[in-house]
C-alpha cells in the first residue's frame, strides 16, 4: 500500500462542490447526516459561479398569469419532446421552494422597488420567470451555498481529484482519488455517493467551460462504476461565446444581454434573426439562435474572425451597469472593449451537456445501488434544448431530493460489503499512470480530442463527419497507450490531465456514437443529412460501452401540461 494513502469514512460522499453538490450536502447536514464533499477545484470557484443570467421559477412576481404548469409546458415543448415529463413536473413544481431555500440561506436576488423578486425574460419562456442577481446569478448562488455549508460545518475537501467510484457487486462503497498538490491518495468509504461533477463541454475547442472543468469526469466515473449515459449527443451550443483572445475563446456573453434587448447582426449589418424566427427574434430558443449564427457565418455573412455582432450599446448605460455587470467587466478585461459603446463579436460555444448519467426521475438514483447523479452530470430535464435558467433551478430541486434519497438509502442498509480487489484496482490505475513514461503528451491528446469534436460533432453534423470523428478517436485511443505522465514540483496536475483525457475520450465516444444513431434533426442536434425530426426517434438514446445504444421510450405528457404546449414550430431549423 502507498505510504501516503489517507482513509476516510462518511455516510454520504458528494463528488463535486458546485451548486448541485453543495445543495445536496446542505440537505444532508440539515438532516443530521454525516456528509463529506470533495471537489477538484476550490469551492468558491466551482463552475456554478460562472452561471450568469438567472434561475427560473414561476413566481409570477412580474407576470401574475405564470404557473408551474406553464413553466413545465415551455420546458417540454422546447426540449423537442425529449425531456422526461416526470422530471419536468418535479423541477417546475418544486422551483418556488428552491428559490425559498435560497432566500432562507440569505441569497441577494435583484428586487423591484416594492421588494418583489425581479424576473426577466429569457429565450422561449412564455412569461418573465428568470430571477437573477445582475448577471452574477451563479456566483451569488455558489456564495450562498458555501456560506450555508460553512454554517452547518459540512467538511469540504478541496483540490482532490476522484479517479474511481468503488463498487462491489453493483453497489457503491466509496471512492478513490488523490490530492492535486502533493499526490496524497484518498480512499473514502461511504454508504452512498452523489455524483455532481459536471458535464463534458470542455471536449470542444470553443467552450464556456474553463480548462480543467466539465472534462467528462462524471460520465467516466459513472460508466466505470456500471451506470449508463442518456443522450450524450445532446449538447447545447450557446449562441454567444466570445471569439478572442484564443485562450478564452467561448467565454460566455450571457443570454441576459439579449434578454435586456441586445441585438444580433451579421457583417452586412442585417438583423438576421428576422429570417429565422421573426416573432421571437433574439429571444428565440438557443438551438435556433445558435444555428442561425452558424448559418450566417458558414454562408459568408460573418465577420472576418468568423463571428457575428451582438450589440447592447443602444441600451441605457445604467441598465448595462445594473443588469449586465459581468459582461461589461469581462469584455473590458479580455478585449478592452466597452459594450456601452461597441458591439461584441460572438459565435456559438459548447455550453451545456443536456444529456448525462441515466437517472430515475423520482430521486436521481442510477443503475448502481447507492450511486446518485445530479446537476449537469445527470439527464432527464432538458431533452434536445435547454431553456436558459433551468439548470440552476434543477440543481436546487434535485440537490434537496437526492440528498434525502441518499440518506434514506444509507438508513436502509444493514451491512455494506466492500471489496479489497476494487480498491487494489483503483490504486493500481493511479500507480500505472504515474509510472507511464511514453512519448505521447496528455495535453496534446486532449487537444486532439477537442479538434475532432469541433470538426465533426459541432452545431451541424453528418454521417460522414461522425464516422471520421470515430476513426480519429480510435487513433487517439491507440496513442494513449504511450502517454508519459510527469507530476512535478508544482503538483500532480499532469496526473489529473491524464484522467481528464480518459474521461474526454469516453465522453467523446459516447457522443459520437449516439450522434450517429440519432439520424434526425432535433433541437441542438442538427444532421444536415437528416434534416427532419422523426417520430420514431422521439426516444432517449441510452449508452454504455457494454450495451452500445439502446432506445428508451418517454412517458406521455400529462394533459394539464400538454394543453399549454403549442405545437413545436420548425422555423429556423435545417430545411431540406
Ligand atoms: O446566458 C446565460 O446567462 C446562461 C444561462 C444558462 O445557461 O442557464
Amino acid at each position: 500500500m502507498a505510504a501516503t494513502e489517507q482513509r476516510l469514512s462518511t455516510t454520504v460522499l458528494v463528488i463535486g462542490t458546485g451548486g448541485a453538490g453543495l445543495r445536496a450536502s446542505v440537505e444532508l447536514a440539515e438532516a443530521g447526516v454525516d456528509v463529506l464533499a470533495v471537489g477538484k477545484r476550490p469551492k468558491d470557484d466551482a463552475h456554478t459561479s460562472l452561471a450568469a443570467g438567472g434561475i427560473n421559477a414561476a413566481l409570477a412576481t412580474m407576470d401574475p398569469e405564470d404557473t408551474w404548469q406553464q413553466h413545465a409546458a415551455d420546458t417540454l415543448k422546447e426540449s423537442y419532446l425529449l425531456g422526461d415529463p416526470r422530471t419536468t413536473e418535479i423541477v417546475t413544481r418544486g422551483a418556488a421552494r428552491g428559490i425559498d431555500d435560497l432566500e432562507r440561506y440569505g441569497m441577494a436576488f435583484a428586487r423591484e422597488h416594492d421588494g418583489r423578486i425581479s424576473q426577466r425574460f429569457f429565450g422561449a419562456h412564455t412569461f418573465r420567470r428568470t430571477a437573477f442577481a445582475g448577471d452574477y446569478t451563479g456566483l451569488e448562488i455558489q456564495r450562498t451555498l458555501v456560506r450555508r455549508a460553512e454554517q452547518l460545518r459540512v467538511p469540504v475537501l478541496e483540490g482532490v481529484y476522484i479517479t474511481r467510484i468503488l463498487t462491489h457487486e453493483g453497489a457503491v462503497f466509496g471512492a478513490y482519488g488523490f490530492d492535486l498538490k502533493d499526490g496524497t491518495r484518498y480512499r473514502v468509504h461511504a454508504d452512498a455517493v452523489i455524483l455532481a461533477a459536471g458535464g463534458h463541454t470542455r471536449i470542444w475547442r470553443r467552450t464556456s467551460s474553463r480548462r480543467d472543468e466539465n472534462t467528462g469526469d462524471s460520465f467516466r466515473l459513472a460508466v466505470e462504476a456500471g451506470a449508463r449515459l442518456r443522450d450524450p449527443e445532446l449538447v447545447q451550443f450557446h449562441p454567444s461565446g466570445i471569439i478572442e483572445p484564443e485562450n478564452a475563446a467561448g467565454t460566455l456573453v450571457s443570454e441576459a444581454a439579449r434578454g435586456e434587448g441586445g441585438i444580433l447582426r451579421n457583417a452586412l449589418g442585417e438583423r438576421y434573426m428576422s429570417r429565422y424566427d421573426p416573432e421571437r427574434m433574439e429571444l428565440s430558443t438557443r438551438d435556433r439562435v445558435a444555428l442561425a449564427s452558424y448559418t450566417e457565418i458558414k454562408e459568408g455573412r460573418g465577420t472576418e474572425n468568423g463571428g457575428v455582432w451582438l450589440d447592447v450599446s443602444h441600451l441605457p448605460r445604467q441598465t448595462i451597469m445594473d443588469r449586465l455587470p459581468r459582461v461589461y467587466q469581462t469584455l473590458l478585461d479580455l478585449q478592452m472593449l466597452d459594450i456601452t459603446r461597441d458591439p461584441v463579436e460572438v459565435a456559438p460555444t459548447a455550453h451545456y451537456s443536456m444529456g448525462g448519467v441515466w437517472v430515475r426521475p423520482e430521486d436521481h438514483s442510477t443503475d448502481v445501488r447507492g450511486l446518485y447523479a445530479i446537476g449537469e452530470a445527470s439527464s432527464g430535464l432538458h431533452g434536445a434544448n435547454r431553456l436558459g435558467g433551468n439548470s440552476l433551478i434543477e440543481l436546487l430541486v434535485y440537490g434537496r431530493i437526492t440528498g434525502r434519497a441518499a440518506a434514506a438509502y444509507s438508513e436502509s442498509l444493514t451491512a455494506q460489503p466492500r471489496s479489497a480487489g476494487a480498491v487494489a484496482e483503483a490504486r493500481a490505475e493511479v500507480d500505472e499512470l504515474l509510472a507511464a513514461d511514453g512519448p505521447e503528451n496528455v495535453r496534446a491528446l486532449q487537444r486532439a480530442v477537442r479538434n475532432t469534436m469541433t470538426e465533426h460533432a459541432g452545431v451541424v453534423r453528418d454521417e460522414e463527419g461522425l464516422r471520421t470523428g470515430l476513426a480519429e478517436l480510435a487513433v487517439i485511443e491507440k496513442r494513449m497507450e504511450d502517454v508519459g505522465v510527469h507530476p512535478d514540483i508544482a503538483g500532480f496536475q499532469d496526473l489529473a490531465h491524464a484522467f481528464d483525457l480518459k474521461a474526454a475520450v469516453l465522453a467523446a465516444r459516447a457522443t459520437l456514437e449516439a450522434a450517429l444513431e440519432r439520424r434526425e434533426t432535433r433541437g441542438c442536434h442538427n444532421r444536415s443529412d437528416h434534416p427532419d425530426m422523426k417520430e420514431e426517434l422521439r426516444v432517449n438514446l441510452v449508452w454504455s460501452p457494454a450495451t452500445g445504444i439502446t432506445r428508451e421510450s418517454i412517458p406521455p405528457v400529462p394533459e394539464e401540461i400538454a394543453s399549454l404546449m403549442e405545437e413545436v414550430p420548425t422555423d429556423g431549423k435545417l430545411q431540406e
